[in-house]
Parts: structure tokens; sequence; C-alpha cells
């Protein structure tokens, strides 16, 4: 038997999971004391069950600890199994020591979710210089990919698309998106140069004038690189962008910026948000 289990805030993407897997939603109690420490209870019976804890990780420090105590008092429980479920997994950027002294994250948050759960169930986390999850989670990983689904999204909804990736480490993800969408793809160059402020450069589109750019990419967080390339690439005479993301982090006043830019902004649902229009549902029961 599998029971759902959401934490605050992931109770939209649990019920669809649980309604399209024909599995039981559980529930937590979670809230506050005075000093703000951390109370959970869980309500369900989770005694020989196989527990999903859905928590997306989009701001993860605010509720890492509570995901901990849940997922420790499940196992004391007698849960059978106990998989996370991060629709967007954090801590991946800082994989490398670039200055003395700095802590190497991704390894750290590695670490501190082997210890808690059995298994981990992800999409399109954000690998720069890893090649799988495997080099630093030592519990087994499913890593599910919303490629398909950013791809049939642009079939269904825009004609003559260029689909525009911003960055050359994009550039296998966005020509298999515009394959499957039949549409036309480019990539651009990025250099970061620090949290908002990064520099692209556009090759020639004249060949391609005429169709609608897509921006896609694997995260949104500040904006700057989709507001950069979007601004880049209008300036080679094409009408406004759309943007389409998998992982809508959207930090501070980035949506706003993003709306006024952009013709359309659309995002998976791993991260809740008004933007949300593509349904990760079928995707996550599948890597189940
Ligand atoms: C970086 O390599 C990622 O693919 C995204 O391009 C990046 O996280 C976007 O960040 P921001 O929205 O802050 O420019």
């Amino acid at each position: 038997m599998r029971v759902i289990l959401p934490m605050p805030g992931n109770e939209k993407l649990a019920r669809a999971l649980a309604l399209d897997a024909g599995a039981e939603l559980g529930v937590v109690e979670a809230r506050r004391f005075p000093d703000d420490e951390a109370y959970v209870r869980v309500l369900s019976d989770v005694r020989g069950k196989d527990v999903d804890v859905v928590c997306t990780l989009a701001r993860p420090d605010p509720q890492f600890l509570s995901l901990v105590f849940v997922a420790n008092t499940i196992r004391e429980l007698g849960a059978r199994t106990i998989t996370l479920v991060a629709p967007y997994l954090a801590y991946m950027r800082q994989d490398k020591r670039f200055k003395d002294g700095e802590a190497v994250t991704s390894v750290h948050f590695a670490r501190l979710l082997s210890s808690a759960f059995d298994r981990l169930i992800t999409v399109d986390p954000h690998l720069h210089r890893r090649n799988s999850l495997d080099e630093i989670y030592s519990i087994p990983t499913n890593v599910a990919h919303a490629a398909p689904l950013l791809a049939d999204w642009i079939k269904a909804n825009v004609e003559n698309a260029l689909v525009v990736g911003p960055d050359g480490e994009s550039e296998q993800w966005v020509s298999a998106v515009a394959d499957r969408a039949g549409a036309a793809h480019v990539v651009l160059s990025k250099r970061r140069f620090g949290d908002r402020n990064v520099e692209i450069k556009v090759p020639d589109l004249t060949g391609m004038r005429g169709r609608q750019p897509v921006l896609v990419d694997d995260i949104v967080s500040s904006g700057r690189t989709m507001i950069e390339a979007g601004r880049l690439v209008e300036a080679q005479g094409f009408q406004s962008a759309y943007c389409l993301v998998v992982h809508a982090l959207l930090a501070e006043d980035s949506y706003a910026a993003l709306t006024a830019h952009f013709a359309r902004v659309v995002s998976t649902d791993t991260v809740p948000h008004a933007s949300n229009a593509i349904s990760v549902v079928g995707l996550l029961n599948e890597g189940r």
C-alpha cells in the first residue's frame, strides 16, 4: 500500500499524484511553536506502507528540519519504505569549492537527505559538473525529464517556433525539445559574473525571422538570464518571446519583470506558481 504525504505547500501536487496512482493521500500536521521551533505530527497510518513524502525544495531552508522530522517519525511509526518526491531538488549549484573555505553544499545536502530517506525522485536536477546524482546521493535516485512535456506544450501552443536555449550547457536538451516539437532551435552563449549579472551573446538570427521565439531553461531564479536573452533575440527583429521553464523559482520580483517583458511565461508545476501550465504528475508517477 502506498501513501502520499504532502509537506505543507505541496498538497495540490500530492493530491494529483495520489489520484493518478490510486494511492492514499496522507496528512501531516505542521506548525510552529511561539519561538519558531517546528512541530510536526503524522496523522496517517503508515505502518508497513510505502510512503512518498512530497516536498518540492524550492525554498529549502525554512522547511528542511520539518521534512527530516517527518521522515524520522514515519520510520519510527513502522513505514516499509520512505521515498522523497522532490520535484525540484535544491542545492545543486555549489558543487565545487570555487574559493578557499567555501561549503560544497550539494554534497552536504545529499548526505543529509540520504540519511533520512530510502529513495529520491526528482525532475531535471541541475547537474553542472556532475554526471549523475549517484555521485553524491548514497540512496537510489530516479530522475524524470521534463523535455518531452515542454516540447508537447510548444507543439500544441506555438506555431512556427524558434526554441532558444540561453547557454551552451543546454544544447542537447534544447535540441531534443525542438526536435520533438518540430521546431527550429538556436543556443546562445552565456557568462555569469554574479547572482544577477549575466552576459549573453546571440548569433545572427536573420534566417529565423518570422518565427515565434520560445526561450527555454531548466531554472528561472533571478530571471536575468531569460530577460537578457529575450531582449537580445527580440533586438534582431523578432516579436515578443515566450518564456518556458521547468522550475519556476522566480526569486523576489522576477515574475513581474518576466511578465512585463515576455508575451507568455509558462512553467511546469515542480514549484507551485501562477505560471504553472504543464503538469509533471504523470512523469513523477512513471518514475516511481
Ligand atoms: C544555469 O545554468 C541555469 O540553467 C539557469 O540559466 C539559471 O539558473 C538561471 O538563473 P537566473 O534566472 O538567476 O538568471
